[in-house]
């Protein structure tokens, strides 16, 4: 028995050594870490157990029969996030360049399966060259067969991508499907076609950082959720993540500490919003002060920040937030915004994750690029996505809520379940001047003194429709409130709801304008 046993540790010892030394070392040289190191960082101490270590490539093509490594560039199991279970895949840059085998899909395939069976979070760690050259389709369909679990388990269990280096070709498409894409500064890279094709093809000159690097996709393309300093930043950053988000679709997401009094009244809101309905402001201000001491874990920060969402605790309870944003273009919806927060208020939905709503929206960006753009089917998009979710839906109107945008952004009519308005709040089809200009053009033209004569139809109009009480009048809001009780009303509505049922028709799946 014992000198099996030593047999039994000297495989396993060559099998934590992934491509060997020197290969481990360039990777370090680039600033990266090891498959393994990335593993110690993510998990509990301790908590790692690992599948199929011995596990080796079936390939005898381009002389790689001579070469083989135990585990074939991805190291996979199960492990802890404070104490709950995740499944886990880091791929190996040292053996192959993390390139994918048969094997190696096989290895991921096992893991997700297991996951969704034990209805438990997917985390890949992804650094690696693409399909494995020598392998042709086999390649390919290993690619297929992870594609489609990430599919199936789309809406089941969470499902988290790290791109910790090159992610190119085909291999871009098992990140875009899962939930949140975290990226490290400089050493990450995402791409279907790398500088060389791009050149060759469109005659472009990019780099791979202008191409596809962290701020790339955090800032331009939207594909990045999350972009940090390192890799050690990221994966802090990917534990955190957990504080919000539950198991799996079933169960409730993780109660916050909830330290934080539950009657906490904020003085300070009284004077957040200005008293020129045109000044902006930071909802982030408003966020902050209402939620439990503060935390905030925003969600796309550095892409359509005319819309602010992110993830919180309010009296325990955790939420997701969504907010338009006065301090960027008003706080206006644009495609990008629509975007954005459509995708998130899907998750939440997915995840029994209620879903607070911040208001103070000028309407939907006019423009003719928006308009070419598709604003119609992108701004329909995020109509569909509050429409459809039937989790707990509260909404605070701090200022404006006009137009088409006052019905989308969680109102009553589209099942929000507490609706309320502060005394600021401006309820009404559109903003006092541009509704005065549509009303009363000919006689404004007609006078002799154009100016005054819309100051005072201005006036008129804002004394009238500019107010929350025509809504709260017909119910559309279901109480105006002090400011600074936001918190406390918030948490008495979510308490209310934490039995909440509702349903949706039963179908196969809606047809969301994608
Ligand atoms: C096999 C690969 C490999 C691959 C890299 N290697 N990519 N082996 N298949 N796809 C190997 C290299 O031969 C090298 O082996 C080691 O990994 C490290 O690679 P380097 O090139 O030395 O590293 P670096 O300079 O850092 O460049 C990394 C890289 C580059 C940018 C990823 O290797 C590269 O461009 N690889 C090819 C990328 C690609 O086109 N993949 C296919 C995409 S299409 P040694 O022995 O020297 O250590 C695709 C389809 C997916 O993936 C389909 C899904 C639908």
């Amino acid at each position: 028995m014992r000198d099996k046993l030593e047999l039994l540790k000297r495989r396993v010892a060559e099998s934590e050594q992934g491509g060997g030394e020197k290969r481990v070392k360039a990777q370090h040289a680039k600033g990266k870490l090891s498959a393994r190191e990335r593993l110690d960082l993510l998990l509990d101490e301790g908590s790692f157990v690992e599948f199929d270590r011995f596990v080796v490539h079936r390939s005898s093509d381009f002389g790689l029969e001579n070469e083989k490594y135990y585990g074939d560039g991805v190291v996979t199991g199960y492990g802890r996030i404070d104490g709950r279970l995740v499944y886990v895949f880091s791929q190996d840059f040292t053996v192959f360049g993390g390139s994918l085998s048969e094997s190696f899909a096989e290895k991921i395939c096992k893991v997700m399966d297991l996951a969704m069976r034990n209805g438990a979070p997917v985390i890949g760690l992804n650094d690696s060259g693409g399909a494995r050259i020598q392998e042709g389709v086999v390649s390919l369909g290993g690619y297929a067969e992870i594609f489609l679990r990430n599919t199936l388990a789309s809406g089941v269990i969470p499902q988290i991508s790290a791109i910790l280096g090159p992610c190119a070709g085909g291999a871009v498409y098992s990140p875009a499907i899962t939930d949140f894409i975290y990226m490290a500064r400089g050493t990450s890279y995402m791409f279907v076609t790398g500088p060389n094709v791009v050149k060759t093809v469109t005659h472009e000159d990019v780099t791979m950082e202008e191409l596809g690097g962290a701020d790339t996709h955090a800032g331009t393309s939207g594909v990045a959720h999350f972009v940090c300093e390192s890799e050690p930043a990221t994966i802090a950053a990917i534990r955190e993540i957990f504080r919000y988000i539950p198991q799996n679709n079933v169960e409730d997401p993780p109660r916050g500490p909830g330290t934080d009094p539950r009657d906490r009244r904020d003085e300070a809101l009284l004077d957040v919003v200005p008293d020129n309905p045109n000044k902006p402001y930071d909802m982030h201000d408003v966020i902050k002060r209402v939620v439990d001491d503060g935390q905030f874990y925003e969600v796309q920060r550095d892409y359509a920040a005319n819309i602010i969402c992110g993830f919180s605790h309010l009296g325990g309870f955790s939420i997701g937030i969504v907010a338009n944003q006065p301090a960027v273009l008003a706080g206006v919806l644009d495609i990008n915004a629509s975007l954005k927060a459509a995708r998130f208020i899907r998750f939440c939905d997915a995840f029994n994750i209620p879903i607070v709503t911040f208001e103070d929206v000028p309407g939907f960006l006019p423009g003719v690029a928006q308009e070419h753009g598709g604003i119609i089917k992108h701004g329909a998009k995020l109509l569909f996505a509050y429409c459809e979710a039937t989790v707990p839906k509260l909404t605070v109107i701090t200022r404006k809520a006009y137009g088409g945008a006052y019905d989308v952004m969680s109102s009553k009519h589209i099942r929000g379940d507490y609706n309320v308005a502060w005394p600021t709040a401006e309820i009404a089809v559109m903003g006092p001047k541009g509704a005065v200009e549509i009303l009363f053009r000919k006689e404004i033209n007609e006078s002799d003194d154009p100016q005054q004569a819309t100051d005072v139809k201005v006036a008129e109009y804002t004394a009238k429709f500019a107010n929350p009480y025509i809504a709260a009048g017909r119910g559309y809001v279901d109480d105006i409130i002090d400011p600074r009780d936001t918190r406390p009303r918030l948490i008495d509505a979510l308490e209310s709801l934490r039995t909440k049922r509702d349903r949706n028709p039963s179908k196969k799946h809606g047809n969301i304008p994608l």
